[in-house]
């Protein structure tokens, strides 16, 4: 049977870096759930749709047509046909993401679509890496392995404020990184519709002190172990 793996954590903790890495080095797909709340997020902007405004969101929830690449190598998002990989990142859909997701229409239509996503990936005799933040706990609870992978605020700051830095913003230091990581993780973690928590047959991993290839190492020697 194909391999169904769910990581999850906070922002920050290198589930991206460490899903992707796992997904390439066993030839599983990979899908970024965050990809698709933010996708979501960046066409309510396009639409105008008010973000404080949780109904008018559910409202109109069903309309983008999202399409996920899952090649791990070279994953992308895009919406009505259009390639907004890029577009998701920007600090407009940033600060916009964690209202939407916390709208529970979005959750059931995009929990569905995920589910659709690795259903294909089973018909086509694939596995898949899924990454997000209920993915062991409500998206997929008979996942094959469920990670939750954590590190400490510091080194989570430090590594969003480096990946933004390598992207070209420069002014983006380690201070408003931890100051916007802890707005999220407070938002991700109190919100009524699937929090952020650790499945209670989640292996956890402290990437804190670790190298991602230790972290991908890890959670293929689990899967390892689990399928002996
Ligand atoms: O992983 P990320 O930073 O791209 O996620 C963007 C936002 O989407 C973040 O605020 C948490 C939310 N999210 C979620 O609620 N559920 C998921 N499965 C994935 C992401």
């Amino acid at each position: 049977m194909p391999l169904i793996v769910a990581i999850d954590g906070p922002s920050g903790s290198g589930k991206s870096s460490t899903s992707r890495g796992v997904a390439q080095r066993l030839g599983l797909r990979y899908v970024d759930t965050g990809a698709m709340y933010r996708a979501m997020s960046w066409w309510m902007l396009e639409n105008d749709v008010d973000i404080d405004d949780a109904e008018a969101i559910a409202d109109v929830c069903e309309r983008p047509r999202i399409r996920l690449e899952i090649d791990p190598l070279d994953p992308r998002v895009f919406v009505d046909g259009r390639d907004v990989s890029a577009a998701i990142r920007e600090d407009a859909v940033a600060s916009a993401v964690s209202k939407v997701a916390a709208v529970p229409q979005v959750r059931t239509r995009l929990v569905r679509q995920q589910r659709e996503i690795v259903s294909r990936c089973l018909a086509d005799d694939v596995g898949v890496v899924m990454e997000g933040r209920d993915i062991g706990s409500v998206v997929l609870p008979d996942a094959d392995l469920k990670v939750y992978l954590t590190a400490d605020p510091q080194a989570r700051a430090e590594r969003r404020a480096r990946e933004r830095q390598s992207g070209g913003d420069a002014s983006y230091d380690v201070s408003s990184a931890a100051a916007n990581l802890a707005d999220r993780d407070r938002r991700d973690t109190t919100r009524a519709a699937s929090p952020l928590q650790a499945p209670d047959d989640a292996v956890h991993i402290d990437g804190t002190h670790l190298s991602l290839d230790d972290v991908i190492g890890e959670v293929v020697s689990h899967l390892a172990r689990e399928s002996q």
